[in-house]
């Protein structure tokens, strides 16, 4: 590190004091327990300076955006694990992951600029996926050609960073293009560029008249040089990162386990079809890093005292008017990675619950509480009404979940900012009523209530 601002907070900033002690053994999972955008990034930077040795992102791409705080400074991160500011962590973009060669250098180069030094402590799998251009140009198209053919709206309303063609072609297998692949020889990936290529481009002409848009051919020629050259300044990170994986924690290494997106747009555990299309629960460390399972001692639930989505999808506990503004206002709702404003609502406990439980979380960590703070009354949905009928569980199908009237329980107002308090006894009677009825729903016990976004505001119980 060097000594400019970025460098020296991140070296001078630690946790806040009393990360219990068995916080500080084992391996462990953070994931997202609603829509994304719980705040994963802080408690991710504030564990990784708890000894951990690595940090692993083990599902998602540059959809993901995981914003690190340190001092008044903060850092976007979208590829790059979160670790990535402390220069003893070793940080591994695992298999899982669909990676845009493009997105992660301009994020290199981004903190090198601020004084961040990237070398050692990045390693990338040769197994995972690689973004090309075609896939996000088939992001664009996509939800645009369903629309056209269905004759209604019917957006996913992506991010558009390709996450979803990348990882239908590692589905595909025979058009995917693996970390690996960018090694090979140049005239070899050309080869495989070429007939690539050419099956996209039918594609993408095809998905373009669906929908009446423009589509400019790929040239595989170009795109194969273009990519040699991405190819060249990421090889000093390229490694086989799962037996490295295996091999550290054999002998007796700490892995904290990143997870990107949030298990309500998990692929097979959201709101399908409004989700993303990878395994963003802890269920997904396993395959997505390449460690055997039963690895994880904690898996942290990071849930938001609110809730907020950004896209298409179903939101039972969705709010407009003037407190939507004043929780998207106060809580910053803008999307990291594509500025949208996000939507926002309630507490939905019966979603968090259901998320918890999949994740097997063994503790939760709650973010968001300054936002509540300056509201009247604070309500959390419990159950849903649908068709007469009492639901306590989530439904499968996303209209049932669009339909469903949330049931809420009120909350008094916390009354006086909470953002200066620094430790949990000291919180407002009323913000420790309503954290500790979050925790008697869902049950699983808070282990951490963040009063603002800095490593010095989080709260541990
Ligand atoms: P995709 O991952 O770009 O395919 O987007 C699918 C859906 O997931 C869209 O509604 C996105 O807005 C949403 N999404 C994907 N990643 C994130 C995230 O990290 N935070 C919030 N929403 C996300």
């Amino acid at each position: 590190m060097t000594d400019s601002p970025a460098a020296s907070n991140a070296e001078s900033h630690t946790a806040g004091p009393g990360l219990p002690e068995d916080l500080k053994t084992g391996h462990t999972a953070v994931c997202g327990l609603q829509y994304g955008d719980e705040g994963k990034g802080q408690i991710i930077d504030m564990l990784s300076q708890e000894g951990f040795d690595f940090v692993v992102r083990y599902n998602g791409g540059a959809n993901a955006g995981h914003s690190v705080h340190i001092g008044d400074e903060k850092f976007a991160l979208h590829l790059l694990p979160s670790g990535i500011l402390s220069p003893a962590i070793v940080n591994v973009v695992g298999n899982g992951v669909v990676m845009d060669p493009q997105g992660i250098l301009k994020e290199i180069d981004g903190l090198t600029e601020r004084g961040v030094v990237i070398k050692d402590n990045l390693r990338i799998s040769e197994r995972t996926h690689v973004v090309l251009p075609y896939h996000k140009k088939q992001d664009e198209l996509y939800d645009r050609a369903v629309s056209a053919a269905r004759g209604d709206a019917h957006a996913i309303g992506t991010t558009g960073r390709g996450i979803g063609p990348c990882y239908a072609d590692k589905a595909l297998r025979s058009t995917a293009i693996r970390v690996c692949d960018l090694m090979l020889p140049a005239d070899r990936l050309r080869e495989k560029l070429r007939y690539i290529v050419r099956v996209k481009n039918a594609v993408l002409t095809s998905l373009a008249s669906l929908c009446g848009a423009e589509f400019e051919p790929f040239d595989a020629d170009a795109l194969t040089d273009e990519f040699l050259v991405y190819a060249d300044r990421l090889r000093p990170f390229v490694c086989d990162a799962s037996s490295m994986l295996r091999d550290q924690m054999a002998q007796g290494k700490r892995v904290l386990f990143e997870g990107a997106n949030a298990t309500l747009l998990d692929i097979d555990h959201g709101t399908y079809p409004f989700v993303t299309s990878s395994t963003c629960t802890a269920l997904g460390v396993y395959a997505g890093a390449g460690v055997p399972g039963g690895v994880l001692e904690h898996v942290l639930g990071i849930v938001k005292l609110y809730t907020s989505r950004v896209g298409g999808g179903p939101f039972p506990t969705e709010l407009s008017g003037d407190i939507a503004d004043q929780i998207r206002d106060v809580g910053r709702e803008y999307g990291t990675t594509t500025g949208r404003p996000r939507r926002v609502g309630w507490l939905d406990l019966v979603a968090t619950r259901y998320t918890a439980a999949v994740s097997g979380v063994t503790g939760l960590a709650c973010t968001g509480l300054s936002v509540l703070s300056g509201l009247d009354e604070m309500k959390v949905c419990v159950g849903y009404k649908h068709n007469g009928q009492t639901i306590t569980t989530m439904p499968a199908d996303a209209d049932v979940i669009a339909e469903v009237q949330p049931v809420f329980e009120t909350f008094e107002g916390i009354g006086e900012p909470v953002s200066e308090i620094r430790s949990y006894a000291k919180l407002p009677a009323a913000a420790k009523r309503y954290v500790e009825f979050v925790e008697s729903f869902v049950g699983v016990p808070i282990r951490m209530v963040c009063v603002g976004r800095r490593r010095d505001q989080i709260l541990h119980r």
